[in-house]
C-alpha cells in the first residue's frame, strides 16, 4: 500500500534522508522509530505530499506521490507532530468545520462526526472548547479529524507524544482496532517498546538512515540469534563444563547459583541437553528464557552497535 523507494530529502547542504527504501503492506501497522532528528517527520511529511523529495520515490496504493498529490491526500490522514485548534470553536464545531473542509457530503456529515466521536471517544466532550481540551483530549480531537475522511491510509506523527500511561494504552486499543478496520497505518515513535506489540512491523531510522526494517521478530532474530536461557543449579562449574559439549551452546556467564547460555536450537535441542545434564549428575533447579530488553535492543541498534 505503502512503497518508498531509495528517498532522499536533502536541505541545502545537510541530508535528512539518506535513500531509505521500505514497504507498508494493506493493513499492516507499521512503526517508524528514531531518536530526534532522525527524519522520521520528513519522511511522514513526503509520503503525506507536504513536502517534496530530492530524489527517490513514494507511492500510496501505487500512487506517485510528487504526480498524484491530489489523489493521494485523499486517500490518506495524516496527523502532524504539532497541530494546532482554532479558537472558539467546540469540538463539535471543529469537526463539523473540518468534515466541510473534506467535502464530506452534508447529508452524511451529522453521522460521520459521531462515527469518529465514538470510535475516539469524544462524544462527552462535544460543548467543550477546542482550546481548553486538556494534551490527551487535543489528541484524540486531533485524530478524529484526521478518520473524517475515512482514509484508507494513516499517518501519525508520534500520537501519543506527551500522554499519561493511560491515554497511552487507549491510544494504542484504537490505532490495532483502527488496523482491523483494514486501515493502513505508519506511526512514528522515539521508544520501540511503546510501539512493540501493536506493529506487525517497524523500520528503525538514525541519521536519516534505515537501520534495519520488518517484523519485531525478525529484527530480534536477526540482531540477536538465538536464546538466552538461565540454568538454575547449585552446580554452575559443572554445568557450565557439560554444557561445553553442545554445539548450539554458548555458555555467557557463570553465576553463583546459575549458568546463562546462549543457545541457537530448538525446543528439542533444550530437552536434550537437560537430558544430558541430569544424567551426568548435574542438580537442575530451572530453566527459564532471559525475555530480550527491547529498550535496550533500541539503545544498542541506534548507538550503532548492531547493524
Ligand atoms: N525545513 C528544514 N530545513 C532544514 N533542516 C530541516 C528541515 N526540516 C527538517 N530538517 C532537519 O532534518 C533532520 C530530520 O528532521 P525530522 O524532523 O525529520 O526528524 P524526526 O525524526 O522527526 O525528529 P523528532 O523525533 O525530533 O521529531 C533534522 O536534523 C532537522 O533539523
Ligand atoms: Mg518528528
Amino acid at each position: 500500500m505503502i512503497e518508498v523507494s531509495n528517498l532522499t530529502k536533502t536541505f541545502g547542504p545537510f541530508t535528512a534522508v539518506s535513500g531509505i527504501t521500505f514497504t507498508v503492506p494493506r493493513g499492516e501497522i507499521f512503526g517508524f522509530i528514531g531518536p530526534n532528528g532522525a527524519g522520521k517527520t520528513t519522511t511522514m511529511r513526503i509520503v503525506s505530499t507536504l513536502l517534496e523529495p530530492t530524489s527517490g520515490m513514494a507511492r500510496v496504493d501505487g500512487l506517485d506521490v510528487v504526480e498524484f498529490p491530489e489523489r493521494v491526500r485523499r486517500m490518506i490522514g495524516y496527523m502532524p507532530d504539532y497541530a494546532g485548534v482554532y479558537d472558539g470553536l467546540d469540538v463539535w464545531e471543529y469537526l463539523d468545520f473540518f468534515a466541510g473542509a473534506y467535502a464530506v457530503p452534508r447529508a452524511k456529515r451529522r453521522s460521520t462526526i459521531e462515527g469518529v466521536m465514538e470510535l475516539t471517544d469524544l462524544g462527552g466532550l462535544r460543548h467543550k472548547l477546542a482550546t481548553s481540551l486538556s494534551k490527551g483530549m487535543r489528541q484524540r480531537l486531533i485524530l478524529a479529524k484526521t478518520l473524517l475522511h475515512d482514509p484508507s491510509v494513516l499517518i501519525l506523527d508520534e500520537p501519543a507524544a506527551g500522554l499519561d500511561p493511560r491515554a497511552r494504552i487507549e491510544l494504542r486499543a484504537l490505532l490495532k482496532e483502527l488496523g482491523s478496520m483494514g486501515k493502513t497505518i505508519i506511526v512514528s515513535s522515539h521508544i520501540l517498546t511503546e510501539l512493540a506489540d501493536m506493529c506487525t512491523s517497524v523500520g528503525i531510522l538514525e541519521k536519516g538512515a534505515l537501520v534495519t526494517a520488518g517484523s519485531i521478530a525478525s529484527i530480534l532474530a536477526r540482531l540477536n540469534p538465538g536464546r538466552v536461557l538461565a540454568l538454575r543449579t547449585w552446580e554452575p562449574a559443572k554445568a557450565a563444563e557439560a554444557l561445553a559439549a553442545f554445539t548450539s551452546v554458548q555458555v555467557v556467564e557463570v553465576g553463583e547459583s546459575a549458568v546463562k547460555l546462549n543457545h541457537s536450537g530448538d525446543e528439542r535441542d533444550v530437552a536434550a541437553i537437560v537430558r544430558a545434564l541430569a544424567v551426568a549428575g548435574i542438580p537442575i533447579t530451572g530453566l527459564e528464557e532471559e525475555k530480550v530488553n527491547l529498550e535496550e535492543l533500541f539503545l544498542r541498534i541506534t548507538r550503532g552497535e548492531v547493524q
